[in-house]
């Protein structure tokens, strides 16, 4: 298609002139978003980027496999993987504010970058190499509407790579996609040679399950929304429903208990909720149809297999009011 490669093309020159011949560090999340922009720029200068993908311990099962293996392969970039799992979870440790959230996740993620360049050059250059002074971001069009980038645009949420980043952060940002939506840049992946599994993937944001947990974050936690999460995706896949679900957030009230039966006893468990939406660019979206037999099925499985898990309810709100992330 010509103008997807008109639009590669223009972004690979651009790439090249802002860099010249310096070292770039791309942060992998393992979503569509860093890959295309890392395929982009791993085009335009090959082997003066490395990409960086941090486990912050807010990932989704099989997350950081699915970049190791699938990503690295077809792509070919070099790619160091970070267990940042620590040093997020303690940065989180009893936050329950939304916005304090993101920022915190935001500058871990710079911080962990900034380490990871560091490291980079030590080992290039015996420690006497010039700083890496580029990082790359996949970061979109509607990230920056709703960080209140644009023209006359309220802060609805600071996107973890926007509004969420410190201030004394040193790094040039290179940003291919920022006037790009995600239809134009999975369009854009396919063209690069990205694998058909990210590039269809369905969106995941960079703060990870932090902000899909209602209330503070922790292991116990996490591991609770990690499995009805996996129930729910593999179910919804299993229907067929992943080509009309834009994205179907699973998100844990932690901080809220009801009362349940399950065999012949009382349970006092946690709600999570469901939350399938479709859109065209997350800009709005509206509640997805889901057909009651697999909803039921989604419920029975997680109330069976999740134990502290009594309740399923399903989030039937339209965007806006609601948006799609309930933080
Ligand atoms: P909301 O919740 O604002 O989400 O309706 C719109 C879309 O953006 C994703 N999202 C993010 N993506 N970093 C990201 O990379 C973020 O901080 C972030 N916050 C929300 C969300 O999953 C949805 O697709």
């Amino acid at each position: 298609d010509w103008t997807n490669s008109s639009i590669i093309d223009e972004q690979v020159a651009r790439i090249r002139e802002q860099v010249g011949d310096k070292k770039v560090i791309c942060g992998l999340s393992g979503g569509v978003d860093s890959a295309v922009a890392a395929a982009l720029v791993h085009k335009a200068v090959g082997d003066q980027l490395t990409c960086v993908f941090v486990d912050h311990g807010l990932l989704r099962q099989d997350e950081r496999k699915q970049v190791e293996e699938d990503y690295v392969s077809s792509i070919g970039v070099r790619l160091v993987t970070v267990d940042a799992r620590e040093t997020f979870l303690g940065a989180l440790d009893g936050v329950t504010d939304p916005e304090s959230k993101r920022k915190i996740i935001g500058r871990e993620f710079i911080r962990t970058f900034e380490q990871a360049a560091a490291d980079l050059v030590a080992e290039a250059a015996e420690g006497d190499g010039a700083p890496i002074e580029f990082l790359v971001q996949g970061t979109l069009y509607p990230d920056v509407v709703e960080s209140g980038g644009g023209a006359g645009t309220a802060n609805i949420k600071s996107h973890h790579n926007v509004g969420g980043l410190p201030e004394d952060m040193t790094f040039e940002l290179v940003e291919p996609l920022r006037a790009l939506f995600k239809d134009e840049v999975r369009a854009i992946g396919r063209e690069l040679g990205v694998p058909e599994v990210i590039v269809s993937r369905q969106p995941f944001p960079g703060p990870g399950l932090g902000i899909r947990i209602i209330g503070a974050v922790n292991e116990e936690r996490l591991d609770i929304l990690r499995r009805a999460d996996a129930i729910a995706r593999e179910e919804l896949s299993t229907a067929g429903l992943d080509g009309e679900i834009w994205q179907c957030p699973v998100v844990l009230l932690a901080d809220v208990r009801s009362v349940g039966v399950q065999g012949d006893g009382r349970t006092y468990g946690h709600p999570i909720v469901l939350r399938p939406v479709s859109s065209e660019d997350a800009m709005t979206a509206d509640w997805t149809r889901v057909p009651y037999d697999t909803l039921s099925k989604i419920s029975n499985r997680i109330t069976n297999e999740v134990d502290e898990i009594n309740r399923v309810v399903l989030d039937i709100t339209s965007k806006p009011p609601g948006t799609i992330e309930w933080e």
